[in-house]
């Protein structure tokens, strides 16, 4: 089985914050962000398995702190973890004033893709084998975490996900 590391599906986007980006306040439009960090989450998780993939599910997203007008906006997505068809993708996101130049941190998300074959069927995805400790505390993660997801997803009994049970288990 062909191995990848997570730094092989890194990705940076960069965009500018522009007045029809904005809402009202002059705030950067959450419907906005999460749309370029889609597009993000799909070419790491492309870059991953070098095979067309669909966005299969978004976990829960809080908006920690605005993103203003005229401010950049830079998103960071890696692969966490690879299943069998399916690819977890980590995404950070900062705003940055260039004018007083300071950054700062404006959410975090978990995007699920599926790599699809020619005849739009889920095809298998390669295997990845975390390095740092940062990223083995993600892989390790990624487990409970579509467990969850799935289960939302009527997709997994809730009795079926062993490590997130574990995680409610008093010793
Ligand atoms: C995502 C999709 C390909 C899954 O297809 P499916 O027929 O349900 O396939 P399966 O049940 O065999 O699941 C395939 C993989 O998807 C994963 N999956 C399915 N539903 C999921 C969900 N809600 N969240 C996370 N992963 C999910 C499964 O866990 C499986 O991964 P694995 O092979 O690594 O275990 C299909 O539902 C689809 O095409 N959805 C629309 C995608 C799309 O158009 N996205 C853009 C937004 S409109």
């Amino acid at each position: 089985m062909e191995q990848r590391k997570p730094s092989e599906s890194s990705v940076i986007m960069t965009e500018l914050v522009l007045p029809n980006d904005t809402n009202l306040f002059g705030n950067l439009m959450g419907g906005r962000l999460m749309y370029w960090m889609d597009i993000a989450a799909a070419l790491s998780a492309g870059k991953h398995c070098n095979a067309p993939v669909v966005t299969a599910s978004v976990d829960n997203i809080s908006f920690e702190s605005p993103i203003k007008l005229g401010n950049v906006v830079h998103i960071e997505a890696r692969v966490t973890r690879s299943f069998n068809t399916s690819m977890e993708v980590h995404l950070k996101v900062w705003g940055e004033d260039l004018t007083h130049q300071y950054k700062y941190k404006s959410n975090e998300a978990y995007y699920t893709f599926v790599a699809l074959d020619p005849n739009r069927k889920p095809r298998t995805v390669p295997a990845l084998t975390p390095e740092t400790e940062d990223e083995q505390k993600l892989f390790e993660g990624a487990l409970r975490r579509r467990q969850l997801r799935l289960i939302l997803g009527g997709k997994m009994k809730p009795n079926d996900a062993t490590e997130l049970k574990a995680l409610f288990q008093v010793q």
